[in-house]
């Protein structure tokens, strides 16, 4: 028990470092949180024009859900990994340092996704890019990865994998709600346009 709120907190502390935020203000970009969607994530960072930037915020937003899983997991075993994993997702979603006005969760998702089973985070991964190719929309690709997920770990017999996913899933989804309010209206910006 003591270990498993550990790794909870650890994964939230890991998870609540704002990246997309720290990153553009260093680069002398003013806060993000006034461009674009106000979102701290990387297709929103994209939106300065600065697709350096946009990658780096993704890498490093991937990664953090990916260390906090691996770190739990080597220190407390399995199920602390997974629980790390999810704290990530609340820390990145909701950053004590941010007021809990954080990010929606995709790319660290898919990070703690790939660390808790590499085939599951390449599936999402393949449906992300797939829909990215096809529509240009971002939310609408992670919305697309965050539903096969739990499909995808029930399909290749993992109904324990299939409720995690589920569980980051319906986090994302939530974080989701006003892009999937403008996705109805047909107001869902294309990658690379401000809006
Ligand atoms: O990664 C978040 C993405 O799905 C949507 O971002 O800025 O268009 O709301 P944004």
């Amino acid at each position: 028990p003591l270990a498993l709120a550990l790794a909870l907190a650890l994964g939230y502390l890991l998870g609540s470092v704002p990246f997309g935020l720290l990153l553009t203000r260093a680069a002398g970009l003013g806060d993000i949180r006034q461009i674009g969607s106000g979102n701290i994530g990387a297709t929103n960072v994209l939106r300065t024009g600065r697709k350096g930037l946009a990658a780096a915020t993704m890498l490093l937003d991937l990664l953090k859900g990916v260390a906090a899983l691996l770190l739990a997991a080597a220190l407390w075993g399995e199920v602390a990994g997974l629980l790390a994993g999810f704290g990530a997702m609340l820390g990145h979603a909701f950053p004590v340092w941010l007021g809990f006005k954080g990010g929606k969760g995709v790319a660290t998702g898919g990070g703690v996704l790939l660390a808790a089973a590499w085939w599951l985070g390449l599936g999402a991964l393949l449906v992300w890019l797939a829909v990215v190719a096809t529509t240009r929309i971002s939310s609408a690709a992670a919305i697309a990865a965050c539903l096969a997920a739990p499909v995808i770990a029930a399909l290749a017999g993992r109904p324990d994998l299939a409720l995690f996913a589920a569980g980051i899933a319906a986090l994302v989804l939530w974080r989701h709600r006003g892009n999937i309010a403008r996705l109805r209206a047909g107001t869902e910006p294309r990658i690379g346009r401000t809006g």
